[in-house]
């Protein structure tokens, strides 16, 4: 197993290399320490789990005109490459398609322990001090405001609205961030997401404190 992992690392970061800084060899292995952090105490296949954060966005369908196919292709052809064994295989595949923040909105089509423990790895990478950095790091790429008082952070944007009127990073944990720790599956992810959801909060309110030039 140690070898099969060993050798998918190796994929991934040679696959990466020239990766956004959203999704990059670090996301991936922020997300694979998640893993074996939540298989501390969840019952799973292990090597279903690893695989599948270290695999999961090699091929983001945003890059590749929405295609959510390519990815699971690619890591289909590279497991079967080492040999991996077909169910592994399958089950792995499975899990990528299926486990994007679009996917959970209704579209999900399969389920299993492996996949909510990679889920709650990945979608842990989005909240607390990591996820304020990445979508202060997302919205600097985009050129967006950091906050804007005008903008209520409570106007529920569209995503088609999000992407015309620049909305402003800080409106960003309101459409996403806030929400995320009410979807986690695990028991495991639910406690570390109640601690990096309440980081974010406390950041928001110095936030908002330093903003309106309060000591
Ligand atoms: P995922 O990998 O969960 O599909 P995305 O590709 O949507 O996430 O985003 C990658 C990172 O960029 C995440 O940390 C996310 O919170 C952040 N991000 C995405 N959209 C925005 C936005 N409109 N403003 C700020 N950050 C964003
Ligand atoms: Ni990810």
């Amino acid at each position: 197993m140690q070898d099969i992992i060993e050798k998918t690392v190796v994929f991934v970061q040679d696959r990466l290399k020239n990766a956004e800084a959203g999704h990059d060899w670090w996301h991936i292995q922020r997300v694979w320490n998640n893993t074996k952090l939540i298989l501390e105490t969840e019952q799973a296949d292990r090597l279903v789990c690893e695989l599948t954060a270290l695999l999961h966005d090699i091929a983001d369908s945003k890059f590749h005109d929405g295609d959510e196919s390519i990815g699971p292709r690619i890591a289909g052809e590279f497991l079967e490459g080492v040999g991996v064994e077909p169910a592994t295989v399958e089950h792995v595949q499975k899990i990528i398609l299926n486990m994007s923040f679009k996917a959970s909105l209704g579209e999900v089509h399969f389920h299993s322990k492996e996949l909510e423990v990679v889920q709650d790895a990945d979608r842990l990478d989005a909240i607390g001090a990591i996820g304020i950095a990445r979508a202060f790091n997302y919205g600097g790429f985009k050129n967006r405001e950091i906050y804007n008082p005008d903008i209520p952070v409570e106007t529920n944007l569209s995503k088609e609205m999000y992407k015309n009127t620049q909305a402003p990073t800080i409106n960003h944990f309101y459409e996403k961030l806030l929400l995320l720790r009410d979807k986690m599956n695990t028991d495991t992810g639910k406690k570390i997401a109640a601690d990096r959801h309440r980081f974010m909060e406390v950041f928001l309110q110095q936030f908002y404190g330093e903003w309106n030039g309060e000591r």
